[in-house]
């Protein structure tokens, strides 16, 4: 049984006063609004609504942590560049998922979700220079979305770009969740 098939919902932070105290290594979800991270969470643990996901962007507002029995979390991020939020709901996204990347010492890696339609954003960049001392997995989601030679040339771009792991992944499909699952367990495995 892989770790991620035991994952089951512990708390929902929607101010740093709520984040969950660290405990065991644990694996965050970030990445644009809509681009599929609840959704990947879902596909990873092998369930079809764990997280909440939804076709409007913002769905996920507060940080949401899982836990993968008593030996690593994961934690569903609110999705960053959504136009339609206020100015002050933005900020305190922006407070509340910084406070958390800043200050996290059992942050074993950070997924980064991208559309892989539009991977790189100008935020999503900004996100990954900002994560450059964390491991990262770039996630190119809605992989579904491509024929197999856009799926190609998209990997082979980013790849080129990035100094991480990149995959291609889609929950619709499953494309991608095994070989995700294998590496992100490696990386927790490796810093019990
Ligand atoms: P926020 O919480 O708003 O930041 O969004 P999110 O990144 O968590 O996205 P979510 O998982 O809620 O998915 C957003 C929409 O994209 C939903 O309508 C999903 O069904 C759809 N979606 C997610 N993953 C895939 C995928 O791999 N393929 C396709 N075709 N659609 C997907
Ligand atoms: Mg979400």
């Amino acid at each position: 049984m892989h770790p991620f098939s035991k994952a089951q919902f512990l708390r929902a932070a929607g101010r740093p006063g709520d984040l969950l105290p660290p405990g065991p290594p644990e694996i965050a979800f970030a990445g644009r609004s809509n681009v599929g991270k609840s959704s990947a969470i879902n596909a990873l643990a092998g369930r079809r609504s764990l997280a909440r996901t939804s076709k409007t962007p913002g769905r996920t507002q507060t940080i949401n942590f899982y836990d993968l029995g008593e030996e690593a979390r994961l934690a569903d991020l609110p999705g960053y560049g959504y136009a339609k939020v206020s100015q002050s709901l933005r900020a305190q996204w922006a407070e509340l998922v910084g406070v958390y990347l800043k200050d996290r010492p059992t942050l074993a890696a950070v997924v980064v979700v991208m559309d892989a339609r539009h991977p790189l954003t100008p935020l999503d960049r900004q996100l990954l220079a900002w994560l450059e001392s964390f491991q990262v997995l770039a996630l190119l989601s809605k992989a579904d979305k491509l024929t197999r030679v856009e799926q190609a040339a998209t990997l082979k771009k980013v790849g080129s770009e990035l100094s991480g792991e990149v995959r291609l992944f889609s929950s619709t499909t499953k494309q991608g969740v095994e070989e995700c699952r294998d590496l992100l367990e490696g990386w927790l495995r490796d810093a019990r």
